[in-house]
């Protein structure tokens, strides 16, 4: 495994895999890996002849208030991860590296960021897809590898390669979840005994809205209320959202139907936590 810092590096490592015609698989990362990130890789590296990971903490995706420099960080261990997986280059450029001084140029999804994650963090949506093309431009990789957990994140990351002409294949990998249910995050690290146990609601909630679902309820007030109610009944978490809506365009629906996505966000003490569920609601 290749660990390469320098744009110019990888590019040259690129363009002699490309000159053999070997298909490339990029998975983006900010690192403290855990097998929901391994699960992208493994994926990745059944698909395509080379793979290349990246590890960086992207600032501008984060809020002035928000866990950037706390964020957990764990390089020999992601190296030592990364290279049992059979990753063959891992790219971990310095903040400098991908924006110098004078920097200046952003890309922006519209809409389908004021909703969800992107009516909390503003901004944020701006920084993923600004971060997420500046590699897809360093790496140019055929495939590029997103998990189901970051939902909104993996849509928005498909509508800017279908506006902007990419040439990339954006695949969608199931979310990976602890045995009690909750799904893998690096930010887990961050829960009290406590909290990680509360924590297991959100699963446990949006599977008994699934159930509510089967059995024929339709109406999305009372499947957001009931998740709701569960959160704030049995937890001291601080609800961010819970919302029902169109799976493909994010948009509010007050009768389920067709593919839905049930996606919440949570504050357990300082920890904020997201999940979602895709169900179908066709009769
Ligand atoms: P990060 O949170 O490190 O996640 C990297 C990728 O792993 C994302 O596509 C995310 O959806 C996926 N992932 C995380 N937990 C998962 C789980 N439990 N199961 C399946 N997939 C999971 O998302 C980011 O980094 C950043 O926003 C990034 C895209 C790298 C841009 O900076």
């Amino acid at each position: 495994m290749r660990i390469v810092e320098k744009i110019a590096d990888l590019k040259t490592i690129i363009k002699a895999q490309k000159r053999e015609e070997k298909t490339i698989g990029f998975v983006p990362t900010m690192g403290y890996l855990h097998d929901g990130h391994l699960s992208l890789v493994e994926t990745s590296l059944r698909h395509n002849d080379f793979t290349v990971i990246s590890i960086f903490v992207n600032p501008t995706q984060f809020g002035p208030n928000e866990d950037f420099d706390r964020y957990p960080r764990d390089m020999e261990g992601d190296l030592k991860k990364a290279e049992s997986a059979g990753v063959d280059v891992v790219f971990i450029p310095a903040k400098e590296e991908i924006y110098p001084d004078g920097y200046m140029t952003y890309v922006d999804v519209e809409k389908m960021t004021d909703t969800l994650c992107g009516e909390s963090r503003p901004g944020h949506f701006r920084g993923v897809t600004t971060i997420v093309n500046k590699l897809f431009n360093i790496v140019e990789p055929d495939r590029a590898y997103f998990g189901q957990k970051d939902a909104q994140q993996a849509l928005v990351i498909k509508k800017m390669v279908q506006d902007l002409n990419l040439n990339i294949e954006i695949v969608t990998c199931p979310i990976v979840r602890e045995e009690d249910g909750l799904a893998m995050s690096s930010r887990n690290a961050y829960l009290s005994a406590e909290e990680r146990k509360s924590a297991t609601i959100l699963y446990k909630s949006l599977l008994e809205a699934k159930e509510m679902i089967e059995k024929g309820e339709r109406n999305t007030e009372k499947i957001v209320g009931y998740i709701k109610n569960q959160i704030e009944s049995k937890t001291n978490a601080k609800i961010d959202y819970v919302k029902a809506v169109k799976a493909d365009t994010l948009e509010d629906i007050n009768i389920l139907e067709g593919e839905i996505l049930i996606a919440l966000a949570a504050k357990f003490g300082q920890t904020r936590l997201i999940d979602n569920i895709i169900l179908s609601c066709d009769d």
